[in-house]
């Protein structure tokens, strides 16, 4: 596969199968239309498991209908709660978490991601993270004027450098709020 390091979800996609190991438990923490459950899903192969998470009703019918109609595999389990919850269903290491930021495309819904709840859900899986692990973030600047962003941003590059390795994907050279892309490897244990 050649890789489009230029578009972000085709992007994150590549590095979804690169990351992933065999029968692992993995998290998609925003759900929203299901194209990225669905990805995980067919990665997998039927292997291990995926959690996904949305707060809306809406993302919650449409993730599953998609995984429905397209999946090839049924180890999945989609959750109808905020991600800040993800330690009340997840009690075994997590290989790949995900977290698509902002709105749910194509939704009349104003219901965006949030910076406090965006970073509070993180902290509890960089804990549940195996070592090795990798956490995938997706973050839009323009509905909030960079808000999540930057707020994510100040707080990824605090993380210890020897817990954590953090690397931050986008164009530098374009001015129309390119998506960024923030890859965060788990270096050594944390407990
Ligand atoms: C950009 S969309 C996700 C797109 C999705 N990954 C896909 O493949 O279609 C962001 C989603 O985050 C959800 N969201 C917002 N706050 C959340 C929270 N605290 N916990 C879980 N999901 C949340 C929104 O409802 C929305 O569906």
């Amino acid at each position: 596969m050649s890789v489009n390091i230029y578009n972000i979800v085709q992007y994150y996609h590549f590095l979804i199968s690169e990351f992933l190991t065999e029968d692992s438990i993995n998290i998609d923490c925003t759900c929203g239309n299901g194209n990225d459950s669905l990805y995980l899903c067919n990665a997998m192969k039927g292997k291990g498991f995926l959690y996904a998470f949305d707060v809306q009703e809406e993302a919650i019918k449409k993730t599953q209908k998609l995984l429905l109609k397209s999946s090839k595999f049924n180890n999945y389990k989609v959750i109808h709660d905020s991600h800040v919850n993800v330690d009340r269903y997840i009690l075994k290491k997590v290989q790949l978490a995900v977290f698509n930021l902002g709105y749910l495309p194509e939704s009349k819904s104003d219901i965006s991601t949030n910076p406090d709840t965006t970073i509070f859900a993180l902290e509890k899986i960089l804990k549940i993270l195996k070592l090795k692990g990798y956490i995938l973030i997706t973050a839009y600047t323009g509905h909030d004027k960079g808000l999540e962003r930057n707020a994510l941003f100040d707080y990824l590059e605090k993380l210890d450098d020897k817990l954590f390795k953090v690397v931050n994907h986008r164009i530098i050279n374009i001015n129309n709020y390119t998506p960024e892309l923030f890859i965060i490897h788990k270096m050594h244990e944390t407990d």
